[in-house]
């Protein structure tokens, strides 16, 4: 017997010593030393042995039995303190370490658009002029030779606000305002802007969008000078190879008009922009109606002029290539990141 707890003592320690977890230990403690332990099960077998034998070995359990658990308080601690280590170890914290950094802002790629469009038209020597969104019935419509009973004004459905004052359907009458305001002075402005429309709002309209109007009035200017304006800009902005072509159109307040394509990058090959067309229509454009002249206080026989409006929009799709304007006014991050 004594031979047996000699055994078991020995076993005891040298699992206490291999041990590497503190939770191993308990299992250890259970096994020698539990209520269905090893130690346990001799001293339930005491009884069998010579009542003489009974305090001996009694004595001998007793040291095997504090020497396993003095093993295991000590292997215990020395656990304990590594795992704390470790512990420490991995919540340390770098004190040096970069700060996040703060989401940077950056601009709506309407604005881009806009600010570049901008840019070339202001290299052409023209300033930015502006308007009210919200207008007058009179600027909108009746000064741009379109009379209260004129067929045209079927073309815009409007957003009124009272029978004379409306949310603007264009920027042109940044063009009358720009006049009065200037006769008889030449004129050369551009003016980008906000515009309603009674529209419902899907995947190519939304009740409000961006134009960019623009407007130039002096003397002897010709419909040839339209032409070569609009072709600097459609080569500055989709580039020098670019070519445009005039479709004529009607506007009330040009006379003529003209519905304006810039060539295709496919260069007529055919693809998915231009509908195999070879050509995408950018701006409608003409020389100032000399109606329109007259009535902002012009004197159509001594100057004359040109204008011209573009949807932002719809210029910003083809550039991205965007097949929704909504996403335009969702602002969502995920779409805004990648400008
Ligand atoms: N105002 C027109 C529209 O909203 C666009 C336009 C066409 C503007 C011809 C012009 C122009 O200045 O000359 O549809």
């Amino acid at each position: 017997m004594k031979e047996q707890l000699g055994k078991i003592k020995a076993e005891a320690l040298a699992e206490i010593g291999n041990a590497e977890q503190s939770n191993t230990l308990n299992d250890i403690r259970i096994k020698f030393l539990g209520k269905k332990g090893v130690l346990t099960a001799i001293l339930r077998g005491m009884g069998d042995l010579a009542p003489e034998e009974r305090p001996v070995i009694g004595e001998i359990v007793n040291q095997v039995r504090q020497s396993i658990e003095k093993a295991l308080d000590d292997r215990g601690l020395t656990l304990a303190a590594r795992e704390q280590q470790v512990k420490l170890a991995q919540e340390t914290l770098d004190i040096f370490l970069p700060g996040r950094s703060p989401r940077m802002g950056h601009a709506h790629p309407l604005q881009l658009v806009l600010e570049e469009i901008e840019d070339i038209f202001l290299g052409m020597g023209f300033t930015i002029a502006e308007g009210p969104e919200v207008e007058q019935d009179y600027y909108n419509f009746e000064a741009l030779n379109l009379p209260k009973d004129h067929p045209a004004r079927d073309m815009h459905d409007s957003l009124y606000i009272t029978p004379e004052v409306l949310l603007r359907t264009h920027t042109s009458p940044v063009q009358i305002r720009t006049m009065e305001r200037m006769h008889p002075n030449p004129i050369r402005i551009i003016a980008p802007g906000r515009v309603y429309r009674r529209d419902a709002l899907d995947a190519s309209h939304s009740p409000m969008f961006l134009q960019l109007e623009g407007l130039l009035v002096d003397k002897g200017v010709t419909f040839g000078d339209l032409k070569g304006v609009l072709t600097l800009f459609a080569k500055k902005f989709y580039g020098e190879d670019r070519q445009i072509r005039m479709r004529p159109s009607f506007f009330p307040f040009t006379e003529p008009s003209a519905e304006v394509d810039v060539s295709c990058g496919c260069l007529g090959k055919g693809c998915r922009v231009c509908k195999g067309t070879g050509w995408i229509e950018i701006l409608g454009a003409g020389s100032v109606n000399p109606i329109v002249l007259k009535m902002a206080g012009y004197d159509p026989e001594e100057v004359s002029g040109f204008a011209f409006g573009m949807g932002i929009e719809r210029i910003a799709m083809r550039k991205y290539d965007i097949n929704d304007i909504r996403v335009f006014y969702e602002n969502d991050q995920r779409f805004l990141n990648q400008f």
